[in-house]
């Protein structure tokens, strides 16, 4: 798949919500139902982080749910391509890239939403086709003001701003013109999922399906 096709279907994904929750299962049990209240609550298309060993189970249980769109999270080597290609990823999210992991999703025909965090690494990804980018890590990188003057020289690439996403202040990442949508850990909180509280999960979930976007 070359980046083109790969940044059109996963800005065709963005369309789907305004919000991707990322999230880093330890249970795979916990996949189902979690994916379950994540998309009642009106977020289909789901991150789960390669971070732990259950990842790949929880990918396949997660990609059964009716409605669910899961692709794989950190991925960061061309082994964890195929990691997530293999369990049924429908797309790969990376902090960042590399000229071997970019080959990897190529090859593989793995639609890859690429990380940057400047204007040079955004200008590299865009020079091979990638105009649709992650922005990371978005508070630490210096936030909307950051992402808005990135914008400014560079206004063909879309982003997915991720990293210290909160429902404060992801509308001041929606309402910016090149945010497609945000990224976050924070509707599937540690806490919730551990407590099986799939009823507060889908609670935040409506919550962030309901951020208006630019
Ligand atoms: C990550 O890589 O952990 C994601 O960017 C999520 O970040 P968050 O936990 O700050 O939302």
């Amino acid at each position: 798949m070359n980046p083109q096709t790969a940044s059109a279907e996963i800005l065709r994904l963005f369309t789907l919500a305004p919000v991707i929750p990322v999230l880093t299962i330890e249970d795979a049990a916990s996949a189902a139902p979690l994916a379950r209240a994540l998309v009642a609550g009106g977020l289909p298309v789901l991150e789960v982080t390669l971070r732990t060993p259950t990842a790949p189970d929880a990918i396949r249980a997660m990609a059964r749910v009716p409605g669910a769109v899961v692709g794989a999270g950190t991925v960061i080597t061309p082994e964890d391509a195929i990691t997530a290609r293999d369990a049924g990823a429908r797309f790969a999210v990376s902090p960042g890239a590399t000229d071997r992991l970019l080959d990897a999703c190529e090859t593989g025909g793995l639609p890859l939403l690429p990380g940057a965090a400047t204007a040079s690494e955004a200008m590299r990804l865009s020079e091979r086709g990638y105009h649709v980018q992650k922005f990371f890590p978005a508070e630490a990188a210096g936030g909307p003001d950051t992402l808005r003057a990135i914008g400014a020289p560079l206004p063909k690439l879309r982003f997915c701003p991720t990293g210290g996403i909160t429902a404060q202040n992801a509308p001041d990442y929606l309402r910016l013109a090149n945010v497609a949508c945000v990224g976050g850990s924070w509707i599937a909180p540690v806490d919730a999922i551990a407590a099986q509280d799939w009823d507060r999960i889908e609670r935040l979930a409506r919550d962030a399906a309901a951020l208006p976007r630019a």
